[in-house]
């Protein structure tokens, strides 16, 4: 069995120096556990940057966001202004459940958070679809593995559930909103700045924006859960057949028991509240995340890596998603 666990288990390490902790190992606890948490490790955000270049492979983020003070790696996670138009990434506003693979299915796999500023309670929310596979009987699994997803990243389809959708027209110049696309447009892990030359070619070309994908997804590290971002879904098809008409029928009736058996079900939950300092790496594949609203007069800063799990831990090449 690949989880022993029928929980969330999240790895917390507690006043260990970054060095002491092995960046290869946390990633690969990062994909087995989905979420791992360093506390107090006496770490900068310099000293963060530089061992992350062992937990995987980078893009460097050529983006209106990217760090200017600590290091090039990061893109900036706060409400205060970037230049004199724009905000910084996902300022200040609520981010409901979601994974960063979509509408980019080969986009990176984690995502670290490091707490730059951090002036009063806030969380981030973590789910995790492994120990939800995990439990169910043989036979559903069986099911689940043969379906596609059929997703509505231009939102012209109809999703089942309707909810948030960051307001980009409205919080940044059109300048910013290019980038956005462009950089969405460029998610290749054959380009990451510490991609050894030998493995490069290893690795399929980016397919760009998807609109449908495994539901069980071929993980990198052989881990087995649900690749599943509730707000984009239009439905559910076995191989070329759609389960019904999408949005209502079997395809509904699937999205309602995933939503209330796996996103709604605390036993899959964690929440983590920020210290400065933290440093949080999470699984973007088998896991989704949310931020609770966040306060619109005090600052909070995060700092965010986001990386593709290294060749020497990877179990296989083949599309994720
Ligand atoms: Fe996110």
């Amino acid at each position: 069995m690949l989880n022993p666990f029928d929980k969330m288990v999240v790895p917390t390490y507690y006043g260990i120096p970054l060095k002491d902790l092995n960046p290869e190992l946390m990633a690969i606890m990062t994909g087995k556990a989905g979420v791992v948490i360093i506390r107090d490790s006496g770490a900068t955000p310099e000293e963060y940057a530089e061992w992350s270049l062992g937990l995987g492979y980078h893009l460097s983020p050529e983006i209106w966001c990217t760090d200017k003070e600590h290091s090039s790696l990061f893109w900036t996670v706060t409400n205060e202004m970037m230049d004199d138009r724009n905000q910084g990434l996902f300022g200040d506003y609520e981010l409901d459940w979601h994974t960063n693979m979509t509408p980019v299915g080969d986009a990176e796999e984690t995502i670290g958070l490091y707490a730059k500023t951090i002036t009063y309670d806030t969380e981030t929310w973590f789910a995790n679809s492994v120990p939800y596979f995990t439990q169910l009987p043989e036979e559903k699994k069986q099911r689940l593995r043969e379906l596609t997803v059929i997703l509505d990243p231009k939102r012209t389809l109809g999703v089942i559930k309707k909810a948030w959708q960051p307001a980009f027209k409205k919080i940044y110049g059109q300048e910013v909103l290019d980038e956005i696309v462009k950089n969405r447009m460029s998610r290749e892990v054959r380009d990451s700045i510490n991609m050894e030359p030998e493995n490069k070619e290893k690795f399929g070309l980016s397919r760009g924006i998807m609109n449908r994908h495994k539901l069980v997804p071929d993980h990198p590290l052989g881990v087995e859960g649900l690749f599943f971002s509730p707000y984009e879904v239009h439905g559910f098809s076995l191989k070329d057949n759609p389960l019904d008409n999408f949005g209502e029928g079997l395809s509904k009736e699937l999205w309602t028991e995933l939503w209330e058996d796996y996103v709604q079900n605390d036993d899959y939950i964690y929440k983590h509240k920020w210290q400065e300092g933290d440093i949080a790496l999470f699984d973007n594949i088998i896991g989704i995340h949310r931020r609770p609203d966040i306060r619109k007069d005090k600052p909070r800063t995060l700092l965010r890596t986001a990386t593709w799990y290294k060749s020497n831990i990877r179990e296989h090449y083949n599309y994720v998603v």
